[in-house]
């Protein structure tokens, strides 16, 4: 594979496979970095594929095969709807690129499987992102427990309780058997989170989700318990239903790190009720999409941005509690309470430790953190959730990674 100088450092040549909503937000991540050079990108709308051809340069394709036949890319980010990460990645795979596949990774254990095996035989790293794993506070939070100062985990608990179910949808992503709902969508973000800081070894799952309301027929929220193989373990509730914020319990910090309103609660849903019918809904959804006229500028830094996060997380160790602050990590010790900071992103929002983490993996052929056995076992927990609301039962898993770090 070859690698291009810019300056001292290789240069990256970066294809993108996919120009939606995913890309718009991960796009200041990847363009910001020093290394790194978009140099195509594949989508299906031609609206997308002339605004990055004005915006980056380079090649726009109808077919992701023309993009993974160029020799001017070295790596995709895949950023297409659940259903095609596993072809894309394999056609990326087949033709030696390196890979960044969004979550959910796949909707199939077969089809990780199938991604894994695809990468390890054309020799390419597979990292699987964004999750709010990455986030530096939580990437922080993993370097304190490692360093044993606060002895040994036992307890995690997060919640997270927003708007999701409420946003714009097309058809399928309401759909559960399609990858719709909180469990392929934001139940990853979770269970990537907790698998880090708990070691990554999930014994067992039990779960109860629900569908709350009829008209938006996939679950919506969940709570869950997961048992650690060490004896930790681990509490996980989401809600998507557009009532209680936990952004209040998070300092009014956004996800993305940006300053937020306290009086959102409810317009997510009332909003959607003025749009009228599964058709109006899906433009409105498209309307949101890179490419269009009502794209907004790439936000940049700003005095407002914070780290992002994924709601209220407290993690008790046998000597102390730690949990993300807006900027860094506050711990609670026999010393008392004092928090830690992390350095500010490159840019916001930030989403820059997923091309990080495959830029290190290219330079130095080190495997990735986020590879896609850790991918695999994250689809693995969000199965067993469904499974286990399902039949009311206990969950035993038996594909699960530790943290290779
Ligand atoms: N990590 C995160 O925080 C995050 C956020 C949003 C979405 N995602 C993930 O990103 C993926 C995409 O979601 P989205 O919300 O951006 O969807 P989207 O519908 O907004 O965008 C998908 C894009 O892919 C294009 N596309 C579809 N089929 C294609 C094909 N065969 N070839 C080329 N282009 C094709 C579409 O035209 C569209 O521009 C999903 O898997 C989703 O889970 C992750």
């Amino acid at each position: 594979m070859s690698v291009a100088a810019k300056g001292s450092a290789p240069t990256l040549r970066l294809g993108i496979i996919g120009l939606g909503g995913a890309t718009k937000q991960m796009l200041p991540s990847l363009a910001s970095h020093p290394s790194v050079r978009i140099v195509a990108a594949s989508d299906l709308r031609p609206e997308a594929r002339e605004r990055f051809t004005s915006e980056f340069g380079g090649q726009a394709y109808e077919k992701v095969e023309q993009l993974c036949d160029s020799a001017e890319v070295d790596a995709v980010y895949i950023a297409t709807p659940h259903q095609f990460h596993k072809d894309h990645a394999l056609l990326a795979a087949g033709r030696g690129k390196h890979i960044i596949v969004e979550k959910p990774m796949a909707l199939t254990m077969s089809d990780c499987d199938a991604m894994i095996e695809a990468a390890a035989r054309n020799k390419v790293h597979l990292v699987v992102g964004h999750t709010h794993s990455f986030n530096a506070p939580v990437m922080k939070m993993r370097e304190i427990i490692r360093s044993g100062e606060l002895g040994a985990v036992a307890m995690i608990n997060t919640w997270n309780y927003g708007n999701f179910i409420y946003r714009p949808r097309r058809p399928e992503e309401l759909r559960t058997d399609l990858g719709g709902g909180i469990i392929y969508n934001q139940v990853p973000h979770q269970v990537d989170i907790v698998r880090l800081l708990g070691g990554g070894m999930v014994r067992s799952v039990r779960s109860m989700a629900w569908v709350l309301d009829p008209e938006r027929p996939t679950e919506g929220s969940h709570v869950t318990f997961l048992q650690f193989e060490d004896g930790s373990a681990a509490s996980l509730a989401f809600s998507g239903y557009d009532y209680f914020d936990s952004d209040e319990f998070h300092f009014w910090v956004g996800e993305l790190g940006d300053e937020k309103a306290q009086d959102g609660h409810g317009k997510a849903r009332n909003a959607l009720k003025q749009i009228g019918g599964a058709q109006a809904e899906a433009a409105v959804k498209s309307a949101g999409a890179y490419g269009t006229a009502a794209q907004k500028p790439a936000s940049s830094s700003a005095d407002t941005w914070h780290q992002p996060h994924f709601g209220v997380m407290i993690v008790s160790c046998s000597l102390g509690d730690l949990r993300p602050s807006p900027d860094g990590v506050l711990i609670y010790d026999r010393q008392g309470r004092r928090e830690i900071s992390v350095p500010a992103p490159r840019i916001y929002p930030d989403k820059g430790g997923v091309i990080d983490e495959l830029y290190d993996c290219f330079v130095t052929g080190r495997p990735p953190l986020h590879d896609g056995r850790w991918g695999r076992a994250t689809m693995e927990v969000c199965e067993a959730i469904l499974a286990s609301a399902r039949d009311r039962k206990e969950v035993f898993l038996s594909r699960q990674t530790p943290v290779n770090d």
